[in-house]
């Protein structure tokens, strides 16, 4: 059955970073897609592949048997922002503005609206380029959850779990040895990822951006486990964690990337830190992109499939300038304008923090 409806060819787009669910949106996406008399175009790389004109057809038979991949079949680029874009003149990076490139292929490859699949910076783009007059919808998509439209994106499970099975993997290991041994996991400057995945893998320690930590508590809080005759410790610190008296711990900046800042490096600190005051053998691994490879979990892949059939909905009603988000058990949708407004950080009274406070977890306070 063919609905009635003007949009006949949609682009898709998938944006930043990639994380598992991205193609389980792609498939949410293209399979009812027939059904609303719409072709799908697959923009290649994400926004690389709009500025130069990198994109195919997708139709059923590219999509079958991808729900559970991860990883992106079209591709993605956190490099690729139109409005950023940077070229190398001379030996030094220039940012040049290819925006009108971006929107000329839009219209040669006659695309009635675009679903754009990503992170914040996604978004921000999303909002700029549906003001030069491309129709948009935005699917949200993270590990680090920090999205303030959406309750949850999908990635975030995901990369849950992977530090969820590191740290049951660690505790043997830590335990057998007497040692401490720090797990840093990403999330930048949100602490969702150490905070869910620290609860989940029973960390005894978890530090986050949002609570900066003393030093002399963590090390208090080893001291106090050891004297109760528990001779190791896991600490579970997110990338953007800080001390109340210093700095974030930024591994390079990259004028290339939509947001210049690597983080990375405050395991090895935290690590090396509670070697030298507690005592302790302590050794540290860093989970990097483990948290954003690989297969995505069943929620991952539902609420993706959920997110991707409702944002093609949506594009059919011409809903456009609209993210689709989750509020409670339900698929809404929000303003991409509103959506790109605030970050979404743990507050440090919320009930998971209080939960793990409750059962003796510290946050370095
Ligand atoms: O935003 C997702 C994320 O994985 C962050 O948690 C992390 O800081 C960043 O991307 C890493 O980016 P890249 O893969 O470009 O180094």
């Amino acid at each position: 059955m063919v609905k009635k409806n003007k949009i006949n060819r949609i682009g898709i787009i998938t944006g930043g970073g990639d994380c598992p669910g991205l193609n389980a949106v792609i498939r949410g996406v293209t399979k009812p897609a027939q059904d609303y008399g719409m072709n799908v175009f697959g923009i290649i790389d994400g926004f690389e592949g709009l500025v130069e004109g990198k994109a195919k057809e997708l139709n059923n038979k590219d999509v079958s048997g991808i729900l559970a991949q991860g990883g992106t079949i079209l591709g993605s680029s956190n490099k690729g922002d139109p409005f950023h874009w940077p070229v190398i003149k001379e030996g030094k990076i220039e940012v040049v503005d290819k925006s009108e490139n971006a929107l000329r292929n839009y219209r040669t490859w006659g695309l009635d609206a675009i679903i754009a699949i990503g992170g914040d910076g996604t978004m921000h783009i999303c909002n700029k380029l549906g003001k030069m007059g491309m129709n948009i919808v935005g699917v949200p998509k993270t590990i680090d959850n920090d999205l303030e439209a959406t309750d949850l994106t999908f990635g975030h499970d995901s990369a849950v779990f992977v530090v969820s099975d590191a740290l049951d993997r660690l505790h043997t290991t830590a335990s057998s040895h007497h040692r401490v041994i720090v797990v840093e996991v990403m999330g930048r400057y949100a602490g969702w990822i150490a905070l869910n995945g620290g609860l989940s893998g029973g960390a005894d320690i978890i530090l986050i951006p949002e609570i900066p930590f003393s030093w002399d508590k963590v090390y208090q809080k080893i001291n106090e486990r050891e004297l109760m005759g528990k001779r190791f410790s896991l600490v579970c610190v997110a990338e953007g964690a800080k001390p109340k008296d210093g700095t974030i711990v930024i591994k390079g900046t990259d004028k290339k990337r939509t947001d210049p800042v690597q983080l990375g490096g405050v395991g090895e600190l935290v690590a090396k830190n509670i070697e030298k005051n507690t005592h302790r053998e302590t050794r540290v691994t860093v989970l990097g992109h483990l948290q954003r490879g690989g297969s995505p979990t069943p929620f991952d892949r539902i609420l993706a499939t959920k997110f991707g059939a409702f944002a093609i909905e949506l594009a059919a009603e011409k809903k456009f300038g609209r993210m689709v988000a989750l509020k409670g058990s339900e698929v809404k949708n929000v303003k991409i304008e509103d959506a790109i407004s605030r970050q979404k950080l743990v507050q440090p009274n919320n009930q998971a923090v209080r939960t793990a406070r409750a059962i003796g977890i510290s946050f370095g306070e």
